[in-house]
């Protein structure tokens, strides 16, 4: 949630970690710091707020150094003040370290080490590391930094410190995501590639436990049992423009309005329109297992379970196979019935969320076969996991997920057809659903269009309270997803709810502050959508609908009306999705929310 860079070098490390610092923004940004040596001397700099404000006091000073570490900060103990932001040092001054994770025993390590006579300046867990380093430390900081993480449970990503050996940073992690990447006489340790990228694209990714250590003259690497170890150097694809605003306002913007591109990139070599089939690599030697496994299961959090819903009930309803999605905060505590004979898919856009990976413990504990959906390569899940689809989104920087999620439902789209076909499917349905998805970029293309449309409606409802959205079906899933982001980035309340359920409780809410915004596609269930529609009008609601290019029937009933292409199941998701992005991103932006960084929320959610 946090976000670490360190560099080591013949530059100034200064405007590279705070570069990197910024870059890393979207993951935590709730007070941020720096810890940089100077000949012996520890310097240290914090600011409660963003980086721009640190860059400025740095700036002010004009300090120089080759060896610094910084990070961003989303809180887990202690508020976001100047005493609770990292770096944390120790007491005597010589040891500084940046931390991304929880310690779970932090209270009992702080509580013995109080006993002793140890004084803590911060709230948190971190400098309870930075202590135990400290009265570790007999000359050798990789040893110490060892010796004092035996001591703690929990989920570390570190980059430490010593005033004694001024040209050393080392680094680990367990459990949060940590790289090293090597430069032209110049090293890096980061929490994410992004914060990397302009200076590096080779990239040692680190696995549980090992440890890092950056000099001027290189990196090393040390297993967990202290063996030194040779780490593959690995080279990232992706370019600096995909980490960059490129002249969008926003992140979200850019990321909602690349989705022709990036659904494209997630169906490409994949999609068989000519056969009317699919075909994944990297789990196309599981389909069989999957086919025949007793029980499946999608595990995910947030956005990513949203994805899953659907593909569950896409799985059911193409394919004819039973299949049940689990929150995976969820899954290891609610004893699943999950054995050798199961196969369990974790989809997350991060590869690096902490519950999600909890349940692929669980699920592998259990022998379960399991299987990732992810979109950041070499992440913890795809690490983790037996065998996997990357969903090719390419990197996503607003925190609100909008183009994983479209990437996310077309590869569920597209496992579904491969098991479709498998499963009795006919060639000529297999061919209309793979030309609907084929389709589907310049569709998407097509809902985008009404971008300015959706922001004017926006200015209506910017004030409201309350929304809600309503959906059947695999549209069901989508009403969820429109609340959320909604939610998320423009803080107003918003329920998702099958439509027909509205009856059962919700309809007690509205009134004629209360928008609706309907997704009434012509399939089976129009009739019915429509009448639900009738009933929030004949309690004075608002509704924005979503409907069917062609459909005049509802504009005599909704207040607004938006279009989709015609779509089939397989592709209604997508394209039903785009409008609620548009309206959640235009809504916020009207109500002047940080719509990148929204308050206490951060992109990938390392902690359980
Ligand atoms: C989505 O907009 C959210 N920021 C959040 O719900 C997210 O989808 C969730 O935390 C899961 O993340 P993941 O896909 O990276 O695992």
């Amino acid at each position: 949630m946090c976000g670490i860079v360190g560099y080591i070098g013949k530059n100034n490390a200064i405007p590279v970690v705070i570069q990197g610092l910024q870059r890393l923004e979207y993951r935590g940004y709730d007070s941020c710091g720096i810890a940089m040596m100077d000949s012996e001397k520890m310097i240290l700099e914090k600011v409660t707020g963003k980086v721009e404000e640190l860059q400025g006091l740095l700036a002010r000073q004009k300090t120089n150094s080759s060896v610094a570490i910084g990070h961003t900060r989303w809180a887990t103990h202690g508020p976001p003040t100047f005493s609770n932001a990292h770096p944390h040092t120790s007491q005597d001054g010589k040891v500084a370290l940046v931390h991304n994770g929880i310690i779970e025993n932090y209270k009992v390590l702080r509580d013995g080490l109080i006993n002793d006579g140890y004084e803590f300046s911060s709230e948190t867990d971190t400098e309870v590391i930075a202590a135990l380093v400290s009265q570790a430390y007999h000359g050798n900081l990789e040893h110490a930094v060892r010796e004092a993480l035996s001591h703690v449970v929990g989920a570390y990503g570190l980059a430490v410190i010593h005033t004694d050996e001024p040209e050393k940073i080392v680094c680990t992690r367990k459990g949060a995501p940590l790289i090293m990447a090597v430069g032209e006489d110049e090293f890096f340790v980061a929490s994410d590639v992004a914060a990397i990228l302009s200076y590096s694209k080779d990239v040692i990714y680190l696995d549980n436990e090992e440890i890092g250590i950056l000099t001027p003259d290189g990196v090393t690497t040390y297993s967990g049992s202290d063996e030194p170890i040779d780490k593959k150097i690995h080279k990232i694809t992706f370019n600096l423009e995909e980490i960059e605003k490129g002249g969008y306002e926003h992140f979200m913007l850019k990321e909602i309005f690349s989705q022709p591109q990036t659904i494209y990139d997630a169906m490409r070599g994949r999609l068989l329109p000519e056969t009317g089939d699919a075909f994944l690599g990297g789990i196309d030697h599981m389909i069989g297992s999957i086919l025949h496994a007793d029980q499946r299961y999608f595990t995910a959090c947030g956005t990513s379970w949203h994805a899953a819903l659907i593909g569950e009930m896409m799985f059911e309803q193409f394919a004819r196979i039973p299949c049940e999605v689990e929150y995976a905060s969820e899954f290891r505590y609610r004893e699943p019935l999950v054995d050798a004979k199961s196969i369990v898919f974790a989809i997350s856009q991060s590869g690096e969320t902490a519950d999600t990976l909890a349940a692929i413990q669980e699920a592998k504990t259990r022998e379960a076969t399991v299987l990732g959906i992810c979109n950041v390569v070499g992440s913890s899940i795809a690490r983790e996991t037996e065998a996997g689809v990357y969903i090719h989104a390419g990197p996503e920087i607003g925190v609100a997920s909008t183009k994983a999620f479209t990437s996310q439902v077309t590869v569920l789209s597209l496992l579904t057809l491969k098991l479709a076909r498998l499963m009795g499917m006919s060639k000529t349905d297999g061919l209309e659903i793979s030309q609907a998805m084929q389709k589907l970029p310049e569709n998407v293309e097509w809902v985008l269009k009404q971008a300015d449309q959706i922001a004017e409606i926006a200015k209506l409802y910017a004030d409201a309270a309350n929304f809600l959205y309503l959906g059947r079906g695999v549209n069901f899933p989508v009403a969820l997803e429109g609340a959320l982001k909604l939610k998320e980035i423009s803080y107003i309340h918003a329920e998702g709810y099958p439509a027909a359920e509205m009856k059962h409780g919700p309809i007690a809410l509205i009134d004629k502050s209360m928008p609706i915004v309907a997704i009434a596609p012509q399939d089976k269930t129009y009739d019915k959508i429509i009448s639900n529609i009738e009933e929030v009008k004949a309690r004075h609601g608002r509704v924005i609908a979503l409907a069917t290019e062609g459909d005049t029937r509802i504009k005599d009933i909704a207040d607004h009306v938006l279009y989709v292409p015609p779509a089939l199941s397989f592709t209604a998701p997508i394209l039903n999705v785009i409008p609620l992005q548009l309206l959640s991103y235009y809504v916020a932006v009207e109500r002047g929310c940080d719509v990148d960084q929204p308050r206490n929320l951060a992109k990938s959610v390392t902690v359980e």
